[in-house]
């Protein structure tokens, strides 16, 4: 069998980990757009939006808990992406309102008025945005680059139980319904099972 990548022996200005992948059809340039959209939604949303959105859910402490939940495990998701980013080969934009305006996401700005089931309906649909965008990657990288494919799902895994807890609790403020998100309590705040670095790195 030929070698299907042409990387030169010592060559540093090519990547065997990204031509492995371009030969078995990924449009590397393309996923690296999808993962800086995405990777901007998730700092925008952890280091802005949800902090935002947080502050403003005071007298619901059990929803700020939960909202914290979803609030750190985006910090986890993007700090496990960004690092895939540079490995293809790409980079984040030296602009921050640049990178901010590329966000795969509407931003998540507090609602006029700042009610909590409207604080809970922008949650709700900011977490389905998630899910269609970490679903995207998934699908243009399952079977041909298993490292970007195991990060995106491990990612979908927390957004799917985001999107859960959001409509229960959006359930039962506006509507008066038990829609259980079968969710058991995280060891601690920011746990995100799925998503995290180990916790001497990102504590
Ligand atoms: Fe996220
Ligand atoms: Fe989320």
């Amino acid at each position: 069998m030929t070698n299907p990548e042409p990387v030169k022996h010592g060559d540093v200005t090519q990547r065997v980990g990204v031509e492995v992948i371009r030969a078995r059809g990924v449009d590397v340039e393309n996923l690296i757009k999808m993962l800086v959209a995405n990777a901007a939604a998730e700092f925008a949303s952890t280091y802005y939006y949800y902090t935002i959105l947080r502050m403003n859910l005071a007298g619901y402490e059990d929803y700020k808990e939960i909202c914290e939940d979803a609030r750190l495990e985006d910090r986890a998701h993007w700090e496990l992406i960004v690092p895939r980013i540079y490995e293809l080969g790409g980079s984040l934009p030296n602009d921050l309102k640049e990178f901010h305006d590329q966000a795969g996401c509407i931003a998540a700005k507090l609602p006029d008025p700042p009610t909590v089931v409207n604080i809970l309906t922008l949650l709700l649909e900011s977490e389905r945005c998630a899910i269609r965008s970490w679903s995207a990657v998934c699908d243009v990288t399952f079977g041909k680059d298993p490292r970007t494919y195991d990060l995106a799902s491990r990612i979908l895994n927390e957004e799917i139980e985001h999107e859960a807890w959001f409509i229960e609790l959006l359930a039962h403020e506006r509507d008066g319904k038990s829609v259980p998100s079968g969710h058991f309590r995280r060891g601690e705040p920011g746990e995100a099972p799925y998503s995290k670095n180990r916790g001497f790195y990102n504590p």
